[in-house]
């Protein structure tokens, strides 16, 4: 539990406890994660990763980024917080026979020592974050001075196009459905506003700090189970948010993403879902 749920008492329906994530790592490592790999080398080559260099990925989930950072021949320690992501971490280093190695670490307190990496990046991981102040001081702590530092987060939630579609289906069927509530911003886009990443990112330690917003993540679906299965499967809250629908609500809101992703892709191949994104590099 962290520090923000101690306070309160439970979760809040905008944060998601570690049980949370465990339970959606098997969804997130098939749907999600393998559609992440251009995103993230773009991310890993805006921050000048290199083969040889070391590389700490923080929230690393089952492996979004490091994995991409292995395969440019980083040295790589993926840490996450949830013990079922790191499972799945590990299943997939060593299919490949990675150079990649991980361990169930909170961001908020890594267990690493200082001036350890040459780069130490977290896409769309410390985005989440309840203290991201913290967690981004973290990252600085244990980069080497002279390294990087590479924060992935989504931009404005207005063209965030998955959500929207996923909501609009919800409430063809559930008419009532509000989705996420209004008064209080969703974690996810603490930073969606490309100055206030880059002021946290100074107000970290960072200098030099350069803000990429020309970069999409891009989600491709052919049918209304896909994007249900990536939306469940990307973030607990989504599940929290339906969790009162009934079997038959969940099969009518699938049916209806399979129309709408049949009218965007004009029927045949896979609809393209965009959201932006703010990529932050920032040296130490
Ligand atoms: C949306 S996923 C991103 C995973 C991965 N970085 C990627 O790009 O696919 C968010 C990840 O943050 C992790 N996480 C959330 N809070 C955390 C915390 N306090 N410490 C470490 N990891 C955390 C979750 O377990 C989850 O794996």
């Amino acid at each position: 539990m962290t520090d923000l749920q101690q306070e309160t008492g439970q979760p809040s329906e905008h944060t998601a406890p570690v049980e949370a994530w465990d339970s959606i790592a098997a969804l997130y490592d098939e749907h999600v994660a393998p559609g992440e790999s251009e995103l993230a080398t773009a991310g890993l080559r805006l921050a000048g990763l290199q083969a040889g260099d070391t590389f700490l990925d923080v929230a690393a989930g089952t492996g979004g980024l490091s994995l991409p950072a292995a395969r440019i021949g980083a040295k790589v320690l993926a840490t996450d917080w949830s013990p079922k992501m790191i499972e799945h971490f590990n299943a997939r280093a060593s299919a490949e026979a990675l150079d990649a190695e991980a361990r169930v670490m909170d961001c908020h307190a890594l267990d690493i020592p200082d001036n350890s990496y040459d780069v130490t990046g977290s896409q769309f991981g410390v985005m989440l974050v309840p203290d991201q102040a913290q967690a981004l001081r973290e990252m600085v702590r244990v980069t080497k001075p002279g390294g990087r530092v590479l924060l992935i987060a989504y931009g404005d939630p207005s063209e965030f196009e998955a959500l929207h579609v996923f909501i609009s289906a919800v409430q063809a069927v559930v008419p009532e459905f509000e989705g996420p509530a209004e008064d209080e911003p969703m974690l996810e886009f603490q930073v969606a506003d490309p100055d206030v990443l880059r002021q946290r990112l100074i107000d970290a330690g960072l200098r030099d700090v350069t803000i990429d917003t020309t970069n999409q993540e891009r989600v491709a679906v052919r049918t209304g189970q896909q994007l249900w299965d990536w939306t469940l499967g990307g973030n607990p809250i989504p599940s929290m948010l339906v969790a009162d629908l009934t079997d038959r609500q969940r099969e009518d809101i699938i049916q209806v993403l399979d129309g709408m992703i049949r009218e965007r892709s004009g029927g045949n191949g896979a609809a393209v879902l965009t959201a932006p994104l703010n990529i932050g590099v920032g040296t130490k």
